[in-house]
């Protein structure tokens, strides 16, 4: 008897209230919408993932193989539960959140992946998952750990989160520390901000397509690159690693 083997691959997701959009001013003055987007706009958000497993500072390449990984594995229905928001300022894509639904009382927050940095562009993004899961779905508390220092310092501290290490995170097996209710309640109006609704204007503007990051984070220059080309006749040496491991032209 033939058995259709993706009706037991394929997870079927649990029906979860929708993330409703809001926006939020950046202190340029520029409105950042963030909104939640569908398993079809995976492919649009993919290509600006992608260059950021190479960049090593600040974490960004862990990070990204990750949300690669999340987001694909979302796309062709391997994951269970999961939901992804962006901020796009103008159209353009300037940070991605997911996150997964464990049960009706626990959230699991994945990744904050900021692609234009010193604007708290991943700030306020990580706002909105935390309020998706307790405002908006009426959950009880939210796992999350940090990957990089910076993430530490923003969700760690920032929200003074408390210490779950008991519980291993889905991310790696690390210990959790979670966001109950209480916690957020205490960062409503300073690092949880946004209105509501967003005007016709800009969520037409962010729903007509997903623009590419403006400033997406770059590998610092080179600057010893035309110390080298003297021996690149053709201009065209990439750095690699050596044996020993070192980077030379
Ligand atoms: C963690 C993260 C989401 C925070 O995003 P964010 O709130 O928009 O903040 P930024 O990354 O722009 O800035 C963080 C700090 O780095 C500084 N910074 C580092 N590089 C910078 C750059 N190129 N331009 C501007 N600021 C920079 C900022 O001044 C800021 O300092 P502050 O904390 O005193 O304000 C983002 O740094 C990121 O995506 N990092 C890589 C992936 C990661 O670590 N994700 C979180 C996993 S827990």
């Amino acid at each position: 008897m033939p058995v259709d083997l993706e009706k037991i691959l394929r997870p079927v997701d649990n029906p979860f209230a929708p993330y409703p959009p809001k926006v939020v001013a950046l202190a340029t003055g520029q409105p950042m919408v963030i909104r939640q987007v569908d398993r079809d706009d995976i492919p649009d958000l993919l290509p600006h993932v992608e260059p950021l497993l190479h960049h090593e500072r600040d974490y960004y390449d862990v990070v990204a193989a990750r949300v690669y990984s999340e987001l694909l594995g979302h796309y062709k229905y391997r994951y269970q539960d999961q939901y992804v928001l962006v901020g796009q300022i103008d159209g353009h894509l300037a940070a991605i959140v997911n996150g997964r639904f464990v049960n009706k009382k626990l959230g699991m927050s994945l990744h904050t992946l900021a692609m234009h940095r010193g604007l708290r562009v991943g700030a306020h993004c990580f706002a909105a998952k935390m309020e998706y899961h307790i405002d908006i779905v009426g959950q009880d508390e939210v796992l999350v750990v940090a990957e990089s220092p910076i993430g530490f310092r923003r969700w760690m501290i920032e929200y003074q989160l408390e210490k779950r290490y008991e519980v291993p995170h889905e991310l790696g097996g690390v210990p959790s520390y979670a966001l109950t209710r209480a916690l957020f309640d205490k960062a409503r109006g300073s690092l949880i901000v946004g209105k509501r609704p967003v005007s016709a204007a800009l969520l037409n503007k962010a729903q007509a397509g997903i623009l590419p990051p403006t400033d997406p984070p770059k590998a610092a220059p080179d600057f010893l690159a035309a110390t080298r080309s003297v021996y690149d006749s053709t201009g065209t040496a990439r750095i690699r690693k050596g044996k020993g491991g070192e980077r030379h032209a």
